[in-house]
Order: structure tokens, then sequence, then C-alpha cells
């Protein structure tokens, strides 16, 4: 296992200059408490603006954002997390509900103009499309918070929570369906736990 003080990326192969490399992968943390400092709208919008660019298959988009910021919106998100993540949840200046368009089929035509066609082979075919969507709707989690450290704050992803709840409160009638709840904001008073260390390099990496 490899322990954080022995982070050593080879910092000079890698054409991403070292301190983005720290803000994006190596010394960006999961905060668990946040200060009051607010997140603007352009902050966020600037977030989603940047993430929404790495791939998807057939550029299928299926990732959907709803921004949880007002005081009402956390007080209906609050009772639907996990204990363990409600005070965090609630002290977080912006929270993201990520969820898939378990309908993203429908803008294909649109996203992927040189086969329009593809919409209709997803069209009678529901269980194939969530499938599609949570994978490629995890992806773009994924770089939804790498994107969110890229603008200086920290991300605090978790799956604690009843999430058809959640769908019940905030998507009902919808094709929407919730994959992951971000925390996003400065860190706050004491905001790490310990470091965990990550796999060797020879326990999950082969070369044939
Ligand atoms: C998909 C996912 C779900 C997670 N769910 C929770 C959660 O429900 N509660 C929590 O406190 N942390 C949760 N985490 C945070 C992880 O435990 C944390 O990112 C991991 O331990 C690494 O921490 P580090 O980024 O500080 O190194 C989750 C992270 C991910 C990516």
């Amino acid at each position: 296992m490899t322990s954080t003080e022995s982070i050593q990326t080879n910092a000079n192969l890698l054409a991403l200059e070292p301190a983005a490399q720290e803000l994006l992968f190596t010394a960006a943390r999961t905060a668990n408490t946040f200060s009051a400092e607010p997140v603007s709208d352009e902050q966020l919008k600037a977030i989603t603006e940047l993430a929404k660019w790495p791939p998807t298959m057939a550029n299928t988009n299926p990732l959907r954002i709803l921004f949880v910021r007002s005081p009402e919106g956390k007080k209906r998100l609050g009772p639907l997390m996990n204990e363990g993540n409600r005070a965090k949840t609630l002290s977080a200046p912006a929270v993201a509900i990520l969820a898939v368009d378990n309908e993203f089929h429908e803008k294909i035509p649109e996203l992927l103009p040189y086969r329009p066609e593809l919409r209709d082979a997803f069209a009678g075919d529901l269980e194939n499309r969530k499938r599609l969507a949570k994978f490629n709707g995890a992806l773009q989690a994924g770089y939804f918070i790498l994107a969110v450290r890229a603008a200086g704050l920290a991300a605090g992803p978790m799956l604690g929570y009843d999430a058809e709840a959640i769908d019940r409160e905030f998507f009902p009638d919808s094709p929407w369906q919730t994959i992951l709840v971000v925390n996003i904001g400065k860190p706050g008073v004491d905001p790490w736990f310990d470091r965990l260390p990550r796999l060797a390099h020879e326990d999950f990496v082969a070369y044939v």
C-alpha cells in the first residue's frame, strides 16, 4: 500500500504542472466540515461548464445536476441523508444532487447528430438505458468532483442517503434518478479524516 506521507507521482513525466496535480489529485481531500464562505452561482456554473467536456458513451451526457443551496432546500434534503452525513450536508454552502436522466436518449439527435437514429434504438429498452446512464453518469460524477477541486473548493461525495426518498422529494414524475450527493465549499474546522492509503502500483496495474 502507498501511504500519503510518501505520495510520489512522477510529476516531471506529466504534462500537468505539479501544483495542478496536487490541486486535483494528490493533495485534494474529501472534506467533512465546511466554512460559511458562500459558493456563488458563477462558481457553480464555472464548475459545471468545465465538467461537461470529458467523454461519455456515444456522447450521451446522461448526468443532470440539482444544486441545493437555500435553507428551504436544505430542510428538504437533510432528513433524507444518513445520520452520519447530515451535519456536513447542512453545513456545506452548496450541495449537488447528481442524477442521471434515464430518458437521455431523447437528446441523442442533438448530441450525436451524425447518428440520430440511435435514439430509436434505445427507445424500447429502459433497462439498458438505466445501466448505461448509471455507468456514464458515474464517469461524469468523477469529472464533476475534479472540476470542484479545479475551482479551489473541496468536494464531499456521499452515497449514504435514502435514494428513493430523494427521488420522490426532488424528482417526482421525472426520469431523473439520484446517483451521488456532493457537498461543496471551503473546508471548515477539522475537516479531514485521516488520509487512507491507496493500493501499491503492482496491486492494481498489470502489463502484458
Ligand atoms: C461514491 C462515493 C461515496 C461516498 N460516500 C460517503 C458517505 O456516504 N459518507 C462519507 O462520509 N464519505 C463518503 N465518501 C468519501 C470517501 O470515504 C472518501 O472520499 C475516501 O475515504 C477518500 O478520502 P480522501 O479523499 O480524503 O483521501 C464517498 C466517496 C465516494 C467517491
